[in-house]
């Protein structure tokens, strides 16, 4: 695992950006991995900056999203969809259809998240995946538990996540309790990792992440058996790693 720490967040948002358009500049069909959260959000508009200052072009690229909350459409300003049209879709020129996300609305769950894991290994797998990281160590919305081998599959959102995830919403109570997410095994197959951790809250989430046991107890422990994973964490989040 690389290690980077950076002063602050906007210093971790442009050590991300430089290694996105550096892969998208080397390898214009790159196929990126993307993530929702509070986390990547200057990332992302770092992203368009370069975008409109012509420093990169994503018109070949191809992206999949981590994740999407089940029985909330699209357009709702809710949705992950929404999000990520919002905060880089619409800005950038990556072509709409090249631009995936697990279909959350839909009557048969499992064949969405068949034909999601499909799509990926067709686009020949995920070369760049971006990663945050939530306070229960979950990544995408592989929640603690979540074995190991599974690929895109729906899960029942902890408790702690809805919580986490309510400042989104109008009340807890209208928190989705289940989304569709990318699985470990999936997020493993990427063949590179940018995870980015920001804010004395995840403190103790990047602590246990390097020292803990690697378990499923700890979902993103087990990046530290992934051979190309680096992690960006401002002073704030390392503060008790570098003690
Ligand atoms: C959500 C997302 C994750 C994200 C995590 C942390 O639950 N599904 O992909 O990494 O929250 O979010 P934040 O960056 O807002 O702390």
């Amino acid at each position: 695992m690389d290690f980077i720490i950076v002063d602050n967040y906007e210093e971790m948002s442009k050590r991300a950006r430089d290694i996105f358009v550096e892969k998208v500049n080397k390898k214009p069909n790159a196929v990126l991995g993307l993530a929702t959260g509070s986390t990547p959000e200057r990332f992302y508009e770092l992203l368009i900056d370069a975008y409109k200052q012509n420093n990169v072009s994503f018109e070949n690229a191809t992206s999949f999203n981590l994740d999407e909350y089940v029985g909330v459409s699209p357009d709702n300003s809710q949705s992950y969809h929404h999000y990520m049209n919002e905060k880089l879709f619409n800005h950038i020129n990556l072509p709409a259809k090249q631009a995936n996300l697990p279909e959350g609305e839909t009557e048969d769950l499992q064949e969405a998240c068949n034909k999601y894991e499909e799509k990926i290994k067709n686009a020949g797998g995920v070369d760049l995946q971006l990663l945050g990281i939530g306070l229960n160590g979950h990544i995408g919305f592989n929640e603690p538990g979540t074995p190991f081998d599974q690929e895109t599959h729906v899960v029942d959102l902890a408790p702690s996540t809805r919580e986490a995830n309510a400042r989104f919403f109008d009340s807890i109570d209208e928190v989705p309790t289940k989304a569709i997410t990318m699985g470990i095994k999936t997020i493993m197959q990427s063949k590179q990792i940018v995870l980015l951790i920001s804010g004395e809250k995840k403190a103790d989430c990047l602590y246990q992440l390097v020292n803990d046991p690697i378990s499923e107890d700890f979902p993103a422990s087990i990046l530290r058996e992934h051979p190309n994973v680096t992690i960006i964490a401002d002073k704030a989040a390392a503060s008790k790693i570098n003690k």
